[in-house]
């Protein structure tokens, strides 16, 4: 009894939500450890993070790109990788008080994954001009 109870301990432990994990398994790759990208071919998150959450469209963005949109992970893991980068990046965004990712909201948004990103995000860019720092339109 107490081996079963350790190793369903152990099994929950397995399941436990981890998005630090999660990042550097899914998303590591290109945009780096530090979220920091590549200078012109990966945009940093670290820029990108807490600029487009200041707006719906820019959420809507974030949730839609490729990268995220095509990972394999769950809705419930992406919305803890997001809230996890801004956590790191932008952890006093007014833009988040109270409005972490939900899984709901990465459901309803995430698919299909946006095409034209650049386009849209010169678009945002624009959109977003005044409201605080904002990455370079070329990364
Ligand atoms: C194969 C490389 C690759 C992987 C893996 C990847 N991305 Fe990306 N990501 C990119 C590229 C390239 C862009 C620029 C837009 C485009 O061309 O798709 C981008 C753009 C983004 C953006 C928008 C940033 C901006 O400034 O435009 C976000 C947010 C993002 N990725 C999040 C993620 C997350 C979260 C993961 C992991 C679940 C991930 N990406 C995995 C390559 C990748």
């Amino acid at each position: 009894m107490a081996v079963a109870a350790l190793l369903a301990a152990a099994m929950a432990a397995a399941h436990e939500p981890d998005p630090r994990l999660d990042y550097l398994m899914h998303c590591m790759g290109c945009h780096g450890l530090d979220g920091d990208g590549v200078r012109g071919k990966i945009p940093s998150l670290r820029e990108s993070m807490p600029a487009f959450v200041r707006s719906r469209a820019g959420r809507d963005f974030l949730l839609s790109v490729p990268g995220a949109s095509n990972s394999s992970l769950t809705d419930a893991e992406l919305a803890g990788v997001m809230n996890w980068l801004i956590n790191r990046f932008a952890p006093d965004s007014p833009a988040m008080a109270g409005r972490p990712f939900t899984t709901e909201e990465v459901t309803a948004v995430r698919r299909p994954p946006q095409s034209k990103v650049r386009e849209n995000r010169a678009r945002l860019l624009q959109s977003l001009a005044g409201s605080g720092p904002l990455p370079a339109e070329d990364y």
